[in-house]
């Protein structure tokens, strides 16, 4: 059992000890092994996703990835963002689940991830106009929606499927496959929503979402909107799976070049990650459910400053370790 450690750029490798001691706590008999990736494999190799660092993922049980970027690359033609999306893609994980709760609040993003507008055609026509296209094939819709039908039903059977069918022929195709789907899934009241409808819902009334399904540029911007009505992006996990291989796990939120090096960075988001690696790639639901619990715990004693607090990430980080050996003592 191995889980590839991809600790990333900026505040990366800050918060990816805490999932390292998170790791070494819940699953003392797993392996895991570091591996270049990003900015600092720019760096070192002049690639953001080393041969590798590729193979080693490919090999694992799953990997866990720390947030990658930095301004350094903002200009540059080879940047940290290219390694995440080619290992996406390599890794097949189209299916990128973005959970939020609050008080009130419990949803599920499904964000599909290895397709639309990111992976579409791009470049620069003759006249200097520069296009990237929005490109879906019908099977690409009815993979995502299956899993977000089947993400609803054990939930508590609703869903949303949000898109731009007023305008882009992709939304409207999406919107018919969406349809073929949810007759094989009665059970599951499934509605339409325009994305633009969508974000103001998720700012005023986000308590009425169970299970989101969207695109995957739709799906980028309503998760972080997400995460900020249920507490912020430190707080924001996400786990991204295909049909086999192994899934990927990391933050919503990115590299925090503003609060680089400072150690306040909030690991809540890295270690939910870890939890739903615990529970999805390792199938060790009890431990997945503890750390969940002492992260909350942690929350609570130790907020970091994004949170009104001033807990270092390492304070954090120990609250919750703490919290977990009492809870496994008892
Ligand atoms: P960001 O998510 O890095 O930061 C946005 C704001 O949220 C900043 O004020 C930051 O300090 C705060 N923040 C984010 N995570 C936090 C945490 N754990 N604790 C406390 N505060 C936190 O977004 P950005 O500034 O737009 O992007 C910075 C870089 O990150 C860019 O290079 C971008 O491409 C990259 N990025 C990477 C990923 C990823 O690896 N999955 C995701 C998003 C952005
Ligand atoms: C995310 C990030 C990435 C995305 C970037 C860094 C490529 O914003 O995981 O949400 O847009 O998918
Ligand atoms: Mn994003």
């Amino acid at each position: 059992m191995r889980v590839v450690l991809l600790p990333g750029d900026g505040i990366g490798p800050e918060i990816a000890d805490a999932a390292r001691r998170a790791l070494a706590e819940l699953a003392p008999g797993t392996e895991v092994a570091e591996h270049l990736f990003g900015g600092a494999a720019i760096r070192a190799t002049g690639d953001p996703l080393p041969e590798e660092t590729l193979t080693a993922c490919r090999s694992a049980v799953a990997v866990l990835k720390g947030p990658i970027g930095d301004p350094e690359f903002d200009a540059a033609d080879v940047r940290p963002e290219q390694g995440l999306l080619r290992l996406r893609s390599e890794l097949g994980v189209y299916a990128n689940l973005r959970p939020s709760r609050a008080p009130g609040i419990d949803l599920v993003i499904v964000r599909e991830l290895v397709g639309g507008l990111y992976y579409g055609e791009r470049g620069v026509r003759e006249d200097g106009t520069v296009f990237d296209t929005c490109e879906y094939h019908p099977d690409e819709v009815e993979r995502i929606a299956r899993r977000a039908f089947e993400l609803a039903r054990s939930r508590r059977g609703a869903l949303t499927s949000v898109d731009k069918a007023n305008v882009l022929e992709t939304s409207r195709m999406w919107r018919r496959v969406v349809r073929e789907v949810a007759a094989d899934y009665p059970d599951v009241a499934v509605e339409d929503m325009l994305v633009d409808n969508a974000a103001m819902q998720l700012v005023s009334a986000p308590e009425q979402f169970d299970v989101i399904v969207t695109d995957n540029m739709f799906g980028d911007i309503l998760s972080d909107l997400a995460a900020a009505v249920t507490g912020g992006l430190g707080l924001a996990p996400s786990a991204s799976l295909g049909d086999s291989g192994p899934g990927l796990f990391e933050p919503v939120h990115g590299s925090a070049p503003d609060i680089a090096g400072q150690e306040i960075a909030n690991p809540a988001a890295m270690l939910r990650s870890t939890a739903l690696l615990l529970e999805h790639a390792l199938g060790r639901h009890e431990e997945a459910a503890a750390l969940e619990a002492a992260v909350d715990q942690a929350l609570e004693r130790s907020p970091t400053p994004d949170l009104g607090g001033s807990a270092t990430t390492q304070e954090f980080t120990d609250t919750a370790l703490t919290a977990l050996e009492v809870a496994r003592t008892l």
